[in-house]
């Protein structure tokens, strides 16, 4: 054992030095602030995603699409704005929902691809300024009511998509051409004009967020005109930052500040670089009165603390109707979430990724951040443990102290630390009822040993084909199939070896379960695990199928748990686990997972 042990430790990772890295200093803000505000909202909101009585068509249903998309005359456009109820409309609410929400910056469709401005432009008639009586300029109302709640004004704009301007483009052009000095006419006399406007007219503009979601070699739109763009901006507000829909790949550019993801995609890996998530409530980012599939308050925090704990952001948008009023569905979460962020908000604000695997713990994510001379790994517990034990693997310090965050006295809780383990014990009720968070407090950035198994909530190790404790190039894992009832597996059909690391906490007998798929009629090959010099044997048996539905001839392969053997763990610390699979006259066994507990 000590032996094991003392290898074990040559493999501890001095991690890194703090702080997301490659963040410029214009993006520092904005890595900071973590979550923020869409708005969408246009002559489109008017029409609450139908024209004429007709559903907006196509099946992606953003509904800011509708001038496009039902084929609408620029003239019969414009005429939605009368719905728009012009007294009623206070910006500055969207600015107090923003702020009360703990949203640090908002974003707003200055022009969206209908060419329409929500400013008072002079390049352009085709903007409020000409379709309101008194005069209306929301990009003025917005920036002053987001001067007045100390929130960071950043501008949706188009640049790309114009469906107003005769030589903009729109998908169409496809089919009916367009010239590419036609289309830098529109550039040159629409949008870098209107650029210059936005950035000259209302003080400060945190961020431009443009939206071109394919490269610009696949359009006509061009590198110099993308740079001409990009220089204009960092000319008039050199602070302003700019996302990666401009259009110019980090490759050819890597002045751009920040890496948007696609629509409600969420991050899924690491990355120093800053990144965000734009992302809806439901589906539509304009008004949509049929689009009611509400994402629940607990799935948006999860969304918001997943991209944290991985270094990224989300924006999470409104889209208020032609009155202005935010729908019910969306303000109600969006506060829910001020609130928890009200209590929890150390957790996330300045806050970034630990070095952990993502998925290494089945009760939540961890952010951390240092603070002063303390280090503190915050621990989002979406899955407050039964038995009151939370388990945390993978962390060679002891932390001085652990607490609730919602705790304003910060009461110590109770941990066991050993080696890389630590058991907290936690108070009967959570202290939120979404996720909360446990604060645990080390004098130093805590040393951490990568690739072993965590202990689950109930108390066992998943071994599974992808947590190894040496990534396994060679697998390739089989992904979840037949709507979902074929898991997870490799398929062996020749001799393979499997390895993993655990740390066993409690002395004592654990069983060893394998499960796996063997669509033979009789048993062949053999199962062997070892562990510390103890072998245990399994002969392959079929495992049979299943009826999926009667009578849809729908079967599917069983994968069964069958039991290996009874180990003893005689001594707390590090254990290897290898299990090798010898399928017999290369007969395929798919192997799901082999189970400690
Ligand atoms: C897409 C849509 C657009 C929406 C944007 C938000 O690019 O075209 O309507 O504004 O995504 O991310």
């Amino acid at each position: 054992m000590t032996k094991l042990v003392t290898g074990f430790l040559l493999l501890i990772i001095c991690t890194t030095s703090f702080s997301q890295k490659n963040t410029n200093q214009r993006a520092e803000w904005f890595t900071h602030s973590r979550f923020g505000m869409f708005i969408h909202w246009g002559v489109y909101s008017g029409a609450e995603g139908y024209w004429k009585g007709e559903k907006l068509r196509n099946d992606n249903n953003y509904s800011e699409w509708l001038m496009y998309r039902n084929r609408i005359e620029m003239d019969e456009y414009v005429t939605l704005l009368k719905r728009f109820d012009w007294n009623e409309l206070k910006p500055e609410e969207w600015v107090l929902l923003a702020k009360n929400s703990g949203m640090k910056y908002i974003t707003i469709t200055a022009k969206h691809h209908d060419g329409f401005g929500l400013w008072d432009s002079k390049v352009s008639d085709y903007d409020l300024g000409n379709y309101t009586n008194p005069r209306r300029d929301i990009i003025q109302e917005m920036a002053d009511a987001c001067k007045k709640h100390g929130i960071k004004l950043c501008l949706y704009y188009s640049h790309w998509i114009d469906w107003q301007h005769e030589y903009g483009w729109n998908h169409n052009r496809e089919i009916y051409k367009l010239k590419p000095e036609e289309y830098d006419q529109y550039w040159q006399e629409k949008v870098i004009p209107q650029i210059k406007e936005l950035l000259t007219n209302y003080g400060e503009i945190s961020m431009m967020w443009f939206d071109m979601w394919i490269h610009h070699s696949n359009s006509i739109i061009t590198k110099e005109q993308l740079l001409q763009l990009k220089n204009t901006i960092r000319e008039l507000q050199p602070n302003c930052i700019v996302n990666s829909r401009l259009g110019l790949s980090l490759d050819e550019d890597p002045d751009v500040d920040y890496k948007t993801l696609g629509d409600n995609q969420l991050g899924s890996k690491k990355e120093d670089f800053p990144w965000q998530s734009p992302a809806t409530v439901a589906h539509s980012w304009g008004f949509h009165s049929s689009d009611t599939n509400w994402k629940s308050t607990s799935s948006l925090l999860k969304a918001l603390i997943g991209n944290v704990s991985l270094n990224g952001n989300l924006m999470l948008n409104i889209g208020p109707r032609a009155n202005g009023e935010v729908p019910y569905e969306i303000s109600n979460r969006m506060l829910e979430m001020g609130k928890w962020l009200n209590v929890n908000g150390e957790a996330i604000y300045g806050a970034e990724a630990f070095d952990l695997d993502k998925d290494l713990h089945d009760w939540g994510k961890i952010t951390c951040k240092q603070d002063g001379n303390k280090f503190k790994i915050y621990l989002h517990v979406d899955n407050w443990p039964l038995n009151k034990k939370l388990h945390l693997t993978g962390i060679s310090s002891s932390p001085e102290k652990v607490y609730l965050l919602a705790d304003k006295e910060k009461k110590s809780l109770n941990f066991n630390y050993s080696k890389v383990f630590t058991e907290i014990s936690l108070p009967y009720l959570q202290p939120d009822n979404y996720i909360s968070v446990v604060v645990v407090e080390y004098n130093s950035k805590p040393e951490i040993v990568d690739g072993l198994v965590s202990k689950t909530v109930d108390g066992g190790y998943s071994l599974l084909p992808d947590n190894q404790f040496e990534n396994d190039k060679s697998i390739v894992v089989e992904p979840l199939a037949s709507s979902g009832t074929i898991p997870r597996h490799v398929v062996v059909n020749s001799n393979k070896t499997f390895i993993w690391k655990i740390y066993v906490d409690k002395v004592g007998e654990k069983n060893l379960d394998v499960s796996y798929s063997f669509q033979n009629q009789e048993s062949a090959g053999d199962i062997t695990v070892k562990i510390s010099g103890k072998i245990f044997k399994h002969n392959i048996r079929p495992t049979g199928q299943t009826v999926a539905e009667p009578n849809e001839a729908w079967y599917i392969d069983n994968f069964r748990s069958n039991r290996v053997g009874t180990m003893n763990f005689a001594e707390k610390g590090f254990y290897t686990i290898e299990m090798i699979i010898e399928p017999q006259q290369k007969k395929e066994v798919n192997f799901q997972w082999l189970w400690v507990k």
